[in-house]
């Protein structure tokens, strides 16, 4: 069956690598109708909004939004409108899969690490306080409920991925309470899938390993802040922010989203890489069982990618997003 989904086209690059990722679904014949909203700084600008009421009312319909990256106004006194999505929506599984491509050379041609991060609370929930003028507090909101969903999710992933290994990340060393629950539940949960190695790291111990031999490492799970950078570390480790893809999945609503942000340095140049937005579109596919469609993607992508001649300069190549969308398209 036919499903709508809700494409919400973002700042900066975002219209720009939106546009192409349509035109690729499109011509892969994906089973999905786009309704589109323009959101962000120039929505705000207009409406006072930076999304509309129809984008939100569109999600709630559809339940699927494909999102392209927003800029967070600095100095206005917005929340960051990407974690108000997800707390509103409460989208608390983001997965973030890092895999090498051997079109792509780096030092490390052997990455496959997913990363789950836990996505509504944390530093994140953004609770603040100010003392005085010269001393601020943030809270930091760890509960078992939400560590119990990221960690079982992982562990559940792993399983069905046919995966190995699931590490915990943490500082529980030092935050005794907060992080020192999330790893209790850890291994609380771990004993409900002995098929599945489980171990932890502390996060800077793990950060030095992922530099020295990501191929260590398989599905990672983590609190909110540690999964924000671990994971542009992995990305960094196959290529840059270009190539990371994301979804965040609640009970009721599914985002898909790149991890990077709108590049205001390059919006408007037809240099963006939309790499990243078509492969969490690929994962909506396959969230959307619609396996087959997101395969042929992949396979047109890693051909393009492969044959290393029409690449957006982030990956050393001159194309501009149109011409990578074309060969892309025709590989198709
Ligand atoms: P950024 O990810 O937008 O850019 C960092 C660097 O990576 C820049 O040099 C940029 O040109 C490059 N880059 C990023 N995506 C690229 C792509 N697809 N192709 C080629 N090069 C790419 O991070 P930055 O500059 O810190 O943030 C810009 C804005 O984006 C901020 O307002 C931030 O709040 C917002 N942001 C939004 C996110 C979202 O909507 N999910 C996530 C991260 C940041």
């Amino acid at each position: 069956m036919r499903t709508n989904i809700t494409v919400m086209t973002g700042d900066g690059i975002g219209p720009e690598i939106c546009d192409a990722v349509i035109k690729i679904l499109t011509a892969a014949k994906a089973d999905v109708t786009f309704e589109c909203f323009a959101v962000g700084e120039q929505e705000y600008e207009r409406n006072g909004k930076l999304i509309s009421d129809a984008a939100y009312a569109s999600f709630e319909r559809n339940r699927i939004l494909l999102k392209a990256p927003i800029t967070t106004p600095v100095g206005k006194g917005f929340r960051s409108l990407n974690v108000t999505l997800r707390k509103k929506y409460d989208l608390y599984a983001n997965i973030r899969p890092a895999k090498s491509n051997k079109a792509v050379v780096t030092p490390f041609p052997n990455v496959d690490i997913v990363t789950f991060r836990e996505n509504t609370e944390d530093l994140y929930a953004g609770i603040e306080e100010a003392i005085s003028d010269d001393c601020m507090h943030s809270i930091k909101v760890i509960t078992r409920a939400a560590s119990e969903r990221i960690i079982r999710d992982a562990f559940a992933y792993a399983r069905g991925n046919k995966r190995k290994k699931v590490t915990c990340v943490h500082k529980a060393n030092i935050m005794k309470l907060s992080d020192g629950l999330f790893l209790d539940v850890f291994h609380e949960i771990a004993k409900e899938f002995p098929d599945i190695i489980a171990e932890d790291k502390i996060v800077d111990a793990l950060c030095m390993r992922l530099v020295m031999d990501p191929s260590e490492f398989d599905v990672l799970v983590t609190e909110n802040l540690y999964g924000d950078i671990v994971s542009d570390l992995t990305s960094g480790l196959i290529g840059g922010l270009g190539l990371l893809p994301s979804a965040n999945l609640g009970k009721d609503y599914a985002m898909f989203e790149a991890v990077h942000g709108s590049a205001p340095d390059i919006a408007g140049k037809h240099i963006a890489n939309p790499t990243a937005l078509l492969w969490s579109a690929c994962m909506m596919l396959e969230h959307l069982h619609q396996n087959d469609t997101a395969k042929r993607i992949r396979s047109a992508v890693d051909e393009v990618l492969a044959q290393g001649i029409i690449l957006t300069p982030d990956l050393h190549g001159t194309a501009t997003t149109e011409e990578y969308r074309d060969a892309i398209i025709a590989k198709l």
